[in-house]
Parts: structure tokens; C-alpha cells; sequence
């Protein structure tokens, strides 16, 4: 079983690792056949399965039902659950809502933001829920963005993610996400700092990469974000099969073949 020990040493000696996101039992059930090495339970599942056009609608409920669904199913993975839009503003709630989703079977919890997490992040870690903070394209802010937008583009704006990553990571964040960052800025994030980091759209430097289910499986719904590939019609998944698609994807990443430098962004 995959745990942040076994994380902390896949950094220390250069292996790289997976996570894919999945929402109920039968992907998780191929998941753990494929040797993905941690599954994320990501608030995607409001665009990906419920249909919102964003992951705002995604409530706690939601979450541990899908985190109880896959970590029943799933023995090998490290399992990360998100905690969804505005469910974690105010200590109180943000304690009691990690509570249930660690009840439902999550070995972390994942938020969004930078610096202001650190009281939340040190106070869940000291009350034995270690956490993943998300940083750079952060999808429950899209409105503050406007839009699904590169972050971490120009001096300043690099500097300030690369402090947010020191700054939770000193509050006791256990793994850090970075989301559709220039690959130099996430290479120097992972160099930074001593926890695993896992990239999605950041280039081929940091310690983990991530990809949602559906996408990895070509079943992306509009624009293909430069970031995914099909690993289904892959022609080295001779079994044309989605677990070897999983087992595709696990082997790439481990192997480095995946992300390539046509998957980041500068
Ligand atoms: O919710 C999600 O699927 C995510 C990944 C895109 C990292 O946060």
C-alpha cells in the first residue's frame, strides 16, 4: 500500500509516481490492478459526473460519498479527497468537513489556495489529517481569475507561488499540487521544497503527476487541454483496454515518457 512515507522516498530517489483522479468503485478496482499509485478524488467530478460547467456546485456529501465509493474499492493507492468550493473558510467548518471525509476513507485532504491555509494546515496535521494544498490554477477560484487561466506567469507572480509552496509546506502540508504552472517555476517549487510535489500541466520536473480519469481516456468533453493524452487509443495499449490505458500511464510516468515537453506551458 502506498503511503506518504513511500511518496517521501520515491522523491528522495528521483522515482516518479501517479495519481489519476476516479470517483467510484469499478475505475478503482483497475486502478489498483494498474499500480496507479494514488488516486485523487477531485471536486472535477461536478463537471466530469454530475455536468456543472464548474466545481463549485461539488458539496461535502458529494465528496465522501465518491471518496467512500473508490477507497472500499481500491487497496494500493494513496487516497486524496478534496474538500469542495467554500467548505473550508472558517476553522470550525473546515475541521469538521476533513473529519468526514477522512471517515469516508481519505488518507488526505486536499485544498485550494496558498499562505492563508497555513493556521488550517498546521491545525489538521497536529490533529492527525495530514493535507495537499493545491496551488497555482486553483479551479474553485475561476471567478476570481476569469477563466481556466495559466497562473505563475512573471517575476512577481512566480515568486509569490514559489512562497506560498514554503510558506504551507513550513505549516506541515504533507504534498503539494501545482496546476497549469510554467514547467520552470514548478521545477523550482519541487527543487524547494522537501515534499512530494504533483503536477498537472507543469512540465515533467515534479515529483507526481496527475491527469483526470476521463481525459487520460479520451473522453474529454470540448477543448483538450495541451496537458492530457489519450492513453486508450495509445497504440502501445495493445490490449486497447482501460486497464491497460492505467497500465500505460503508470508505466510512462514512471519511465519518463510522460509529460513530454508538448504537455507544458512556459
Ligand atoms: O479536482 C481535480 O480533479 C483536481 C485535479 C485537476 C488536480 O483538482
Amino acid at each position: 500500500m502506498t503511503t506518504l512515507a513511500t511518496l517521501n522516498k520515491f522523491k528522495k530517489d528521483g522515482v516518479k509516481f501517479t495519481c489519476l483522479t476516479c470517483y467510484d468503485a469499478m475505475f478503482a478496482r483497475m486502478m489498483d490492478k494498474a499500480l496507479i499509485d494514488t488516486i485523487l478524488i477531485g471536486d472535477s467530478l461536478g463537471m466530469v459526473v454530475q455536468g456543472h460547467t464548474s466545481t463549485l456546485p461539488v458539496t461535502v456529501n458529494d465528496m465522501a460519498y465518491h471518496t467512500a465509493n473508490v477507497a472500499r474499492s481500491n487497496q494500493h493507492a494513496l487516497i486524496i479527497a478534496d474538500l469542495p468550493f467554500m467548505s473550508y473558510v472558517t476553522l470550525p467548518e473546515a475541521i469538521v468537513n476533513s473529519r468526514q471525509l477522512m471517515q469516508a476513507g481519505a488518507h488526505v485532504i486536499k485544498l485550494e489556495g496558498g499562505s492563508e491555509l497555513c493556521e488550517l494546515v498546521t491545525i489538521l496535521a497536529q490533529a492527525g489529517t495530514p493535507t495537499c494544498v493545491h496551488l497555482g490554477l486553483t479551479p474553485q477560484s475561476v471567478n476570481v481569475f476569469g477563466g481556466y487561466k495559466i497562473q505563475g506567469r512573471g517575476d512577481s507572480a512566480a515568486a509569490k507561488l514559489l512562497a506560498d509552496a514554503q510558506a504551507v509546506v513550513a505549516a506541515g502540508a504533507a504534498l503539494l499540487v501545482l496546476e497549469c504552472v510554467p514547467a520552470e517555476l514548478a521545477k523550482a517549487v519541487t527543487e524547494t521544497v522537501d515534499v512530494p510535489v504533483i503536477g498537472i500541466g507543469a512540465g515533467a520536473d515534479t515529483d507526481g503527476q496527475v491527469l483526470v480519469m476521463h481525459d487520460m481516456l479520451g473522453m474529454a468533453h470540448g477543448r483538450v487541454p495541451r496537458f492530457v493524452h489519450d492513453f486508450l487509443t495509445d497504440e502501445r495499449n495493445t490490449t486497447h483496454s482501460i486497464e491497460g490505458a492505467f497500465a500505460l500511464y503508470q508505466q510512462s510516468v514512471r519511465g519518463g515518457s510522460f509529460p513530454t515537453e508538448q504537455h507544458q506551458f512556459s
